[in-house]
């Protein structure tokens, strides 16, 4: 110390004195590598488009050698290509597609994360297990298992089924609160089949409520009651008539859309994409984005918005 101090004594310039504070991690805020502050939102993350055909193909080849026993879930990470990340899609969020083959269980564990899931391909006999309740797991339908839930999944039918998970564990990272643990059994044990749930959003349910939507510019939209449950993402509905579309918008929110119906056009950014059923967009934070229906079509999107109001972050344009 006495050392260090002598040094910092006899330091004659600037330059000699640079890399004495480095050697005691510290650094002069006037002469620091990077900028930390900026006039708007600059986000690292690209706009992107992920293909259902190509994923769903994917996982099948990939069923031939991996199983639930070894993998715990088969499921493919949609990473955005920016820097040496791969796992994240948008800054909070991370989307995958998986697949479960008939009589394959994937085992219980309960974690941090909030995550969700919306259901692209499966016949009856597909269920997740939260906190003991079964529930069935057909196409639209959205699943919630909040942070800290049980939850499992399981395949009875005939055939493969694939979904869609949305997790919040990028935005866990960044906090560092994580917590993962393995239920101890391969089954989780059932308690409850019930009919209806408030983590179980059916797809014919949404279907009826958007016919009573209103319509404004040939769009409804529909959000999802999950604030009691989901306190990081807020996950909503939207149909788009032929021709109509989202408006051009951008946020400080980061957005994952997943196509549930139809097929169309998206601008987000510099990107320009066709979309199809199964298709998912990312949306990085304060980038303008437009999605534009050719056919009736339903999209579903998950966004970060409640995380950002709650910290007050949350601004917009149109
Ligand atoms: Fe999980």
């Amino acid at each position: 110390m006495r050392t260090t101090l002598q040094s910092v004594q006899s330091a004659q310039s600037l330059d000699d004195l640079y890399p004495l504070l480095a050697a005691n991690h510290l650094t002069a805020g006037w002469h620091k590598k990077r900028a930390s502050l900026w006039k708007t939102p600059n986000t690292a993350f690209l706009p992107r488009h992920w293909s259902y055909e190509l994923g769903r193909l994917a996982l099948d080849q990939a069923g031939r050698w991996i199983g639930t026993e070894l993998a715990e879930r088969r499921n493919l990470l949609l990473f955005n290509p920016v820097g040496d990340n791969d796992y994240d899609t948008v800054r909070t969020m991370v989307a995958a597609y998986q697949m479960i083959k008939p009589g394959e269980y994937a085992r219980p564990h309960r974690h941090t994360p909030n995550a969700l899931r919306f259901v692209l391909d499966a016949k009856p006999g597909v269920f997740s297990v939260v906190d003991g309740v079964q529930l069935p797991m057909l196409p639209g339908d959205v699943l919630l298992t909040p942070s800290g839930c049980w939850h499992s999944h399981f395949n009875d039918s005939d055939s493969n089924a694939y979904w869609i998970d949305i997790l919040d564990v990028p935005l866990v990272h960044l906090l560092e609160p994580m917590f993962f643990e393995e239920f101890g059994q391969a089954h989780q044990p059932v308690e409850q089949q019930p009919l209806s749930h408030p983590f179980w959003f059916q797809s014919a349910q949404v279907q009826s409520e958007l016919n009573q939507a209103p319509q404004t510019g040939g769009v409804r939209r529909v959000p999802l009651h999950t604030a009691d449950h989901f306190l990081t993402q807020a996950l909503n509905f939207i149909q788009l008539q032929p021709q109509a579309s989202t408006q051009k918008h951008r946020s400080t929110a980061s957005r994952i859309f997943s196509v549930a119906q139809g097929s169309g056009h998206a601008t987000v950014g510099e990107l320009q994409v066709t979309w199809q059923p199964g298709d998912v967009l990312a949306v990085p934070s304060w980038t303008e984005f437009e999605i534009r229906a050719h056919e009736t079509s339903l999209l579903f999107e998950v966004n970060d918005e409640p995380t950002l109001k709650k910290l007050g972050f949350y601004k917009e344009s149109a």
